[in-house]
């Protein structure tokens, strides 16, 4: 069904045809979100008018190069990656894809690198979660600290297969995205709500809010 919808909806991408290539050949997991989802963060970016995007969570760049399609002429992407092997890949791939200019690719912790945009006083109208699970309500909390009022906060991955229902849950990724939606609860900070997904990533969902 995914393929269906790509090839109806979706004109052949020879831009996301290499980043895919790229991130293959240098073995990064196939973790990426998937093309319909790829596209939906650009589209969400673009009616959104997106100044300054944050993404945590950068792989090879793939969801970054959809959203970096978004900004406006002075607009500017940064995203943060742990993994500098991941990062010098993206930066390829950004490169390739025409946004060197626009897509700054952090390397580093999250928790360690927010802090350097909180320093640079940038704030975000879109920020996308994607990245360490068991920090999830940590970057609730950075992207409520450095959010536009009336930004939007996308995060990946809040489903996981139904077992996020699973209150006896072990798994520490879980028990993060748990935290994290318990953390949304009545928050008096951003009006949100979650979407379940199926598709070629499987059964999972992404948690869509606007910041107060
Ligand atoms: C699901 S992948 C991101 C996929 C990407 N958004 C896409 O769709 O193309 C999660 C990424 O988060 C990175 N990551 C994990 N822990 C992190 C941390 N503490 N700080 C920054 N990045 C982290 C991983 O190395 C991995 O590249």
């Amino acid at each position: 069904m995914d393929d269906y919808l790509v090839d109806k909806l979706i004109p052949f991408d020879s831009t996301m045809e290499q980043v895919q290539k790229l991130n293959n050949e240098a073995g990064i997991p196939d973790i990426n979100v998937a093309e319909t989802h790829g596209k939906l963060l650009y589209l969400l970016a673009k009616l959104k008018n997106a100044q300054n995007i944050l993404e945590i969570g950068t792989l090879g760049g793939y969801s970054s190069i959809w959203m970096a399609r978004a900004l406006s002429e002075n607009g500017k992407l940064y995203t943060l990656e742990f993994n500098p092997d991941y990062a010098k890949v993206a930066e390829q791939n950004i490169r390739h894809a025409g946004y060197e200019d626009k897509v700054d690719v952090i390397v580093g912790k999250a928790l360690d690198t927010l802090p350097i945009l909180e320093e640079k006083n940038v704030l975000f109208d879109f920020i996308f979660i994607d990245a360490d699970k068991e920090n999830y309500e940590n970057y609730l909390n950075w992207s409520l600290k450095l959010a536009n009022p009336g930004a939007l906060v996308i995060a990946d991955n809040v489903v996981r297969n139904g077992e996020v229902f699973d209150e006896t849950t072990e798994d520490a990724r879980v028990k993060g995205v748990q935290q994290f939606m318990d953390a949304l609860v009545n928050n008096p900070a951003i009006d949100s709500t979650a979407i379940q997904t199926v598709g070629v990533k499987g059964y999972d969902g992404f948690m869509i809010g606007i910041v107060k």
